[in-house]
């Protein structure tokens, strides 16, 4: 079984979706731990709620290789997820797990990447540029906001008079219907992805 961290700073509906995927003990992969860099997060009650181990890290925490390292080594994880996690991944960790660590952006990359890029803000963008299809990435994590190897991306239509929140209703199905079995595909593939064939 491989043991999944969610790293999230949000409500937390995605690792709340996947946390339940993997749930049964059925599909060879578990989620053992969520970290979020918020106290507030929604995301903290719904893995509690699931009997996940939560630890709220601030970002100095989880970019110390001396607190942050022991804490995945102490839950003996092998993949990490980013779920609405809204904070670089240091260096450190991305060279522990190389390969292993999977983001989703809710946009068709490379469109509406990049810093300061997440939730809301891409759907306002996707709106304002006059797009009329968008969709979901997902990725590989490399030392770049939204830059490593392409996955799997499902996209919708965007209609001319649909609103932001219109756009995220839709992409946030997209999101519920593929991340769980994607991020599964992924991680029990035994390769290190370090340099797909897109890349
Ligand atoms: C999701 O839509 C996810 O794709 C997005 O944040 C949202 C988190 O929602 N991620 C990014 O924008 C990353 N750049 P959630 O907390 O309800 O899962």
């Amino acid at each position: 079984m491989k043991r999944i961290a969610v790293f999230a700073s949000g409500s937390g509906s995605n690792a709340e979706n996947l946390i339940r995927y993997f749930l049964d003990g059925t599909k060879g992969a578990s989620v053992v731990l969520v970290v979020c860099n918020r106290s507030d997060a929604g995301v903290i009650s719904r893995a509690e709620a699931l009997g996940v181990d939560t630890a709220v890290m601030p970002r100095a925490d989880i970019n110390d290789p001396s607190k942050m390292l022991p804490m995945l080594e102490s839950h003996a994880v092998d993949a990490i997820v980013l779920a609405g996690f809204l904070l670089m991944v240091p260096p450190f960790i991305i060279e522990r797990y190389p390969g292993q660590i999977i983001n989703i952006h809710p946009s068709l990359l490379p469109k509406f990447g990049g810093k300061g890029m997440y939730g809301a803000h891409v759907h306002r963008a996707v709106v304002e540029a006059g797009e009329n299809r968008t969709g979901i990435t997902i990725h590989l994590v490399s030392e770049h906001y939204d830059e490593g190897a392409v996955m799997f991306q499902a996209s919708t239509e965007v209609k001319p008079d649909d609103t932001p929140e219109d756009v995220e209703r839709k992409v946030r199905q997209l999101e519920l219907e593929h991340f769980p079995r994607a991020v599964r595909d992924i991680i029990l593939t035994p390769t290190t992805h370090t340099h797909a064939a897109d890349e």
